[in-house]
């Protein structure tokens, strides 16, 4: 298992390019399945996560080509509509194909998730929707079978609570449902908006995708695409806040600034200069002491839980007391122990992490957990004093591209070691 051992303590500087985003590229993946037509996907970002989608992907019948900066799918048949346990196990986001499996197939068995770091995470918003579109719901042997051979036909889906996937599975199921679904209540993540954007290119009437009220007309048949996913908010996140962590001055490029409001207001209220030098670029530059600012983490437009790991090691750096909540995920705070071994002075209550600072953080081994919380630990590694060893980083690796090498450009001392 790789580790990285980071020797801290010095500000980062210079400018680093945002890939693709994770969580726009797994559903765009899965939308591949709605159609026979070949999608091509572009700024497909190089990460574990995709590369265990794309594993699904041909386990269920399609042909999946990557290229250098693309991938290109085709799925003339679906022979196996099925997403297995050791897939699942692994990541959660493979319930994203039982939707376009049952609408296009007429049948999907997915395996149910069971917990996981960050919390319980059911999928039962998903389910109780499919069946809402017809679809005829069972589970056994901890599988979920849907059966919709007579067809999925549209209708209205009030979600119970937000939910950012379950809203892009039902989307992408009653793209081929007869007649008109509506989804209220639902997610307004841009990588929702993303997701309609490509599956309006193979052909589908989707109005209002962005907002909470979704309205989907079913078509007949779906084609092919070309598409490029937006850039990763919360990787370009995570390099805002490694310069703000080191006392530095980043530049993040290819950057969706638009995306990224919740997170720049609150930089700027701890003190941090914040600019943006065009349209797709943001600049993070130190201003001297910060001030500790509360956040609680909220759905998109909101601060998202995304980054809250990597806000409170920020917070472990600034003057006073930040409270931060976690409203989202209840189990999303196994990085404090982590940044505490580190010297950060956090106390939890329930789902508020109680941070006083600033403190002096020193190098020490460290375990990342999950895939954010890993983030968190890589910086407070970079502003603590000495050498950091952070064991478990195929967590990391989930979801960021070659971070340690983005890092390095802005000057980070970060070696990969086996
Ligand atoms: N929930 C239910 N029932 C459901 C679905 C969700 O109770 O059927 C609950 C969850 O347990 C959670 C809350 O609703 O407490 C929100 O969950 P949501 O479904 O929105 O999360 P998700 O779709 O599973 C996506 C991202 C996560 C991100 C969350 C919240 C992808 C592939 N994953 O997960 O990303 O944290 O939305 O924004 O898009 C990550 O990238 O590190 C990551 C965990």
């Amino acid at each position: 298992m790789d580790k990285f051992v980071i020797k801290g303590g010095r500000p980062l500087t210079g400018a680093i390019p945002i890939s693709g985003s994770k969580n726009s590229a797994l559903p765009a993946l899965a939308a591949a399945l709605l159609t026979s037509e070949p999608v091509i996907l572009r700024r497909i970002p190089k990460v574990r996560d995709i590369r265990t989608m794309q594993r699904l992907l041909v386990d269920i019948g399609s042909k999946v080509d990557v290229g250098p900066d693309s991938v290109r799918i085709e799925t003339t048949e679906v022979t196996s509509p099925e997403a297995p346990y050791e897939l699942v196990k692994t990541m959660r986001a493979s319930s994203l194909v039982l939707g376009p499996l049952a609408a296009r197939a007429g049948r999907a068995r997915v395996s149910l998730p069971g917990g996981c770091a960050i919390g319980a995470r059911p999928i039962d918003q998903h389910i109780g929707g499919l069946e809402h579109l017809g679809a005829k719901i069972r589970q056994s042997h901890g599988y979920i079978e849907a059966d919709a051979s007579e067809g999925l036909f549209g209708a209205k889906i009030h979600f119970d609570r937000i939910t950012v996937t379950g809203t892009e599975d039902l989307m992408m199921a009653a793209t081929l449902a007869s007649g008109e679904t509506v989804l209220e209540h639902a997610a307004r993540e841009p990588e929702v908006k993303d997701l309609a954007d490509l599956l309006i290119k193979m052909g589908a009437k989707i109005e209002g995708a962005g907002t909470s009220t979704i309205r989907i007309e079913g078509v007949k048949q779906l084609g092919g695409a070309d598409h490029t996913i937006i850039g990763d908010r919360i990787e370009a996140g995570t390099f805002l806040i490694a310069a703000a962590i080191t006392g530095g001055d980043i530049t993040v490029t290819e950057c969706p600034v638009e995306h990224l409001d919740a997170l720049i207001l609150k930089l700027r209220q701890t003190g941090l200069a914040v600019t943006q030098p065009d349209g797709t670029t943001l600049r993070v530059q130190s201003n001297g002491p910060m001030r500790s600012v509360d956040m609680t983490t909220e759905e998109y437009p909101g601060f998202a839980t995304d980054l809250q790991a990597q806000y409170m090691a920020l917070m472990t750096q600034a003057e006073g007391i930040a409270i931060v909540t976690e409203t989202i995920f209840e189990n999303r705070f196994m990085h404090a122990q982590e940044l505490a071994r580190m010297g950060a002075n956090i106390r939890l209550d329930g789902s508020r992490a109680i941070v006083a600072g600033p403190r002096d953080l020193t190098g020490a081994g460290v375990i990342a957990s999950d895939l954010r919380a890993s983030a968190s630990l890589v910086l407070a590694a970079l502003a603590a004093r000495g050498e950091t060893v952070i064991d478990r980083v195929y967590h990391i690796d989930r979801g960021y591209e070659k971070i340690e090498e983005k890092l390095a450009l802005a000057g980070a001392r970060i070696e990969r070691v086996e």
